[in-house]
């Protein structure tokens, strides 16, 4: 196959781009690194030009731009839609990565025995989008490129995709396509690929409690006025029951109970939970009563503090009653759970279970619709055919815990179901020190994608 040829014979040249793009700091939440935001939209452009792709533009929006790419061989056969996103998530806690998050390296670990690019955005997600590119690359190398292609990757996913919605909206006869393809996602592992199928839905709220009109002493006051940090944690505490159930008045309402049947055959997939406990070094797991782990993390919705901070936590000990105590509290939710309705409905119950001796607000940050989608449609089965292809075995749909606004609303604006196409693995510590990608799921995703084109292409022509 002279495609795979050309990818086994480029393997240095197509491991030292990626490097490159890594070395780019595009972290999208932190105005600091925005000439470098700017800077990978410019590298992801270039590397579609040289690629093939004849139409490329650097879409502007208010935020970070949209990068859009097409090579249209002939309008009668159908069109692929790559999405993906080369802004990365802040590096921070810097000082516990073992090598700088900017400075690629590639060191050989037990899961990664051929070797893993540790790098921040290494798998989440450019080093996901880029294989989609040197896929292309390679068909078109070969004059081998069985479909029209199509590249939409963003810049501002990991801060919620605020432009994306207008820029579908605008574009839906450019965007229109048979198929979408995402690789931002995990697989179960190398020995047993996978297909997401399902992702949790978000609503990221922020609240601030406040007491007194400024801080006090605590042994004058201590007893007598509220403490918000106190307060908060009672309130936060309040939302979830013994049994890990979220109290707020109609948070489950609109949550789908999967049968009985889908439940079993979703607790088939391969999972250990020693391994598990022992991979992440805790004695025990932690979720809703009456739910596996796999079901916790798929199927059921959750609430979170993702920091919490007031008062003083400055070397030694002051003593003090805080006037202000803030946390963020982010909510993973599942279909049919519609995000506006559960930020509404957080904050009537925040501000209803807050004593009055304290003042509340509440504002919701960003939030993103759950979303499953086909294993059966057309793209599913040429999905699945070009795994059992390269990895030797066929691939199971799982539902995964983590979110991707952009696929609801393509299948609502497009009328499309995405395939999560992902590579990575769970352990690639996506969003940590130490992020990872394996050199080996590198190029595997890359041989994947040009399986795809072809089982797709020949599907469609069937
Ligand atoms: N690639 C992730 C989402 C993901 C991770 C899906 C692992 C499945 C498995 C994406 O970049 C991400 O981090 N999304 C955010 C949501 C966004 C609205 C900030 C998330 O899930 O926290
Ligand atoms: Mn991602
Ligand atoms: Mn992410």
């Amino acid at each position: 196959m002279a495609v795979n040829q050309y990818i086994e014979q480029n393997k240095d040249k197509f491991l030292n781009e990626l490097l490159d793009l890594l070395r780019i700091p595009s972290v999208s939440a932190d105005p600091k690194f925005k000439k470098d935001v700017f800077a990978a939209a410019n590298f992801v452009k270039e590397s579609l030009e040289k690629a093939g792709a004849d139409v490329v533009e650097v879409c502007e929006t208010p935020g970070y731009p949209i990068v859009y790419g097409e090579k249209i061989i002939d309008p009668s056969l159908p069109a692929v839609l790559v999405y993906g996103h080369y802004d990365v998530q802040p590096a921070d806690p810097y000082e516990l990565w073992d090598s700088p998050p900017f400075e690629p390296v590639i060191k050989n670990t037990k899961i990664h025995p051929e070797g893993a690019i540790f790098a921040r955005g290494s798998a989440d997600d450019k080093g996901q989008f880029y294989m989609h590119i040197k896929a292309f690359e390679a068909m078109m190398a070969e004059n081998d490129l069985p479909c029209n292609v199509k590249f939409m990757i963003e810049g501002e996913e990991e801060v919620g995709s605020d432009n994306l919605e207008k820029f579908v909206v605008d574009h839906k006869e450019k965007l229109a396509a048979d198929v979408i393809l995402i690789s931002d996602t995990h697989m179960i592992s190398m020995e047993n690929p996978s297909i997401t199928v399902g992702l949790r839905g978000m609503a990221y709220m922020e609240v601030e409690v406040v007491g007194a009109n400024r801080d006090l002493h605590s042994g004058t006051y201590g007893g007598a006025v509220a403490n918000p940090i106190n307060v908060l944690c009672q309130m936060i505490a309040s939302m979830l029951d013994e049994n890990n159930h979220v109290t707020i008045p109609g948070f489950y309402d609109k949550v789908q109970e999967l049968t009985e049947d889908q439940r079993k055959r979703l607790n088939e997939a391969p999972f250990d939970l020693e391994e598990y406990k022992s991979k992440l070094n805790i004695q025990d797991v932690h979720g809703e009563k009456g739910y596996s782990t796999i079901e916790r993390v798929g199927i059921r919705p959750t609430l979170d503090v993702n920091g919490i901070w007031g008062g003083y936590i400055g070397e030694g000990a002051k003593t003090v009653l805080p006037s202000k105590a803030n946390a963020k509290i982010s909510m993973r939710l599942v279909p049919d759970q519609n995000w506006q309705e559960i930020a509404k409905i957080f904050e009537e119950y925040f501000i209803s279970v807050a004593p009055k001796s304290v003042k509340v607000k509440v504002k919701a940050h960003h939030g993103g619709a759950p979303a499953v989608v086909s294993d059966s449609s057309v793209g599913y089965r040429a999905a699945e055919a070009a795994m059992e292809e390269t990895f030797g075995k066929r691939p199971i749909p799982t539902r995964e815990g983590g979110s991707i606004p952009i696929v609801a609303l393509f299948q609502k604006e497009l009328g499309t179901d995405p395939i999560l196409f992902g590579f990575g693995l769970d352990t690639d510590a996506l969003h940590s020190p130490n992020e990872h990608y394996g050199v080996k799921n590198y190029f595997i995703g890359i041989e994947t994608i040009a399986a795809f084109f072809r089982k797709f292409r020949e599907l469609n022509d069937q």
